[in-house]
Formats: C-alpha cells, sequence, structure tokens
C-alpha cells in the first residue's frame, strides 16, 4: 500500500526544508509540486502558450537550474490559477504519490485536490515578516537584486493570488495538522513533522 505525506502552505513557510528532511528521514520519495508551475511558468517566458508549455512539460524540465527566480515565481502563480494548466499536471502527481514506499508532495492543494486521501496532511505556516525574511535571505544569497520590502511585497502578491484563485486555491484541508514555523528552527520543525507522520503510520 502506498503511503502519502501532502504537505502544503503559503510561499516560503518552510515547506520545502521540511519535505526533504521528511522524506531523507523516512526513506520517501519527494516532489516538490510548485516545480511543475514553475517550469511551465519559465516556457511561458519563453513565449508558450500556458496550457500547452504544461501539457508538454518532461521530469527533466523541473531539474532546469533557472526556475528559482522572483519572476518565475510570479510567473509559476499566473498558470497556475489557469485550470487546464492543473489539469494537465494532476496525472503525474497521483501517480508519484502512489509509487511504492511512500511519498512526500509539497505545494498548495495535495491535501485538498491532488491526494485527499492522503495518510497525513501538514499545513506548514509561518508570519510574513518571517517568510519575507527568510526568503530575503535566500534570493540575496544566490546574488539576487532583491530588498526586504520588494520580496515581502510579492510573497504577499503571490499568496493573494494563490488564495484567491477558483482552481484549487491555498488552503489548509480540514483534517490538516497546522504547523506555525515562525518561532521554530529547522530542526523543531522537521521533528514536529516527523512526530505527526509516526503517530499515523
Ligand atoms: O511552491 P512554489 O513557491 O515553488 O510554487 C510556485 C507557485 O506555483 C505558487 O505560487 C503557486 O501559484 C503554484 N503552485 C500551485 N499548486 C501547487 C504548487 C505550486 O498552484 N501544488
Amino acid at each position: 500500500m502506498s503511503f502519502t505525506v501532502a504537505i502544503d502552505g503559503p510561499a516560503a513557510a518552510g515547506k520545502g526544508t521540511i519535505s526533504r528532511a521528511v522524506a531523507a528521514h523516512f526513506g520517501f520519495a519527494h516532489l516538490d509540486t510548485g516545480l511543475l508551475y514553475r517550469a511551465t511558468g519559465r516556457r511561458v517566458l519563453d513565449g508558450l502558450e500556458p496550457v500547452a508549455a504544461a501539457r508538454a512539460l518532461r521530469p527533466e524540465d523541473l531539474a532546469r537550474d533557472d526556475l528559482r527566480t522572483a519572476e518565475v515565481a510570479q510567473a509559476a502563480s499566473k498558470v497556475a490559477a489557469i485550470p487546464e494548466v492543473r489539469a494537465a499536471l494532476v496525472d503525474f502527481q497521483r501517480a508519484f504519490a502512489r509509487r511504492a514506499g511512500g511519498a512526500v508532495l509539497d505545494g498548495r492543494d495535495i491535501g485538498t485536490v491532488i491526494c485527499p486521501e492522503a495518510q497525513v496532511k501538514l499545513y506548514v505556516t509561518a508570519s510574513d515578516a518571517v517568510r519575507a525574511r527568510r526568503r530575503f535571505l535566500e534570493l540575496s544569497g544566490k546574488g539576487a537584486d532583491v530588498t526586504p520590502d520588494g520580496v515581502l511585497a510579492d510573497l504577499r502578491e503571490r499568496d493573494a493570488r494563490d488564495s484567491e484563485r477558483a482552481a484549487a486555491p491555498l488552503a489548509a484541508a480540514a483534517d490538516a495538522v497546522v504547523l506555525d514555523t515562525s518561532a521554530l528552527t529547522i530542526d523543531e520543525a522537521v521533528a514536529k513533522a516527523i512526530a505527526v507522520i509516526n503517530a499515523r503510520r
């Protein structure tokens, strides 16, 4: 039987870090579903039509090294509001979730739409100020020309678009465990996530 961990939440709340650590701890496969939308957004910036770009996506497109920019994040959030784009990406995500040996998927709609039957659902969140600070340090550490205020405005714009869209909006599933990482170290947040999963295995 497959075992699926669904991890959702707003941008820069710590989903990616927690998902990678949890997958390594349990030996589960990990899919960062944001990469599907980022890779689609990237190709739209290159001139492709969004639905065609999503349908043409190949696993190797997720490994591009130019997907972590603020420009691509905004493009991703715009294509992610298009129902046909989301529909084109569903089968790949569900097949990944069903793989033998367990899977962790992180995104915005994993617990609500992609894997409503997931054995574990976590909603990872943090205050706007904490999330903006983390993303600012990440982007400026990579040499990006960003300001703290600019990063905060970008996150808020993206979260608003992701939460207010009609198709699979960002939301905690009714049965998700909420994990607020604002005041937690990475190790503390990971330990809490592991404890939630252990309680359901
Ligand atoms: O998680 P990440 O910031 O990489 O996601 C980029 C964008 O992709 C999000 O802002 C959101 O619009 C979209 N996304 C989504 N559903 C997911 C994962 C990401 O709509 N499951």
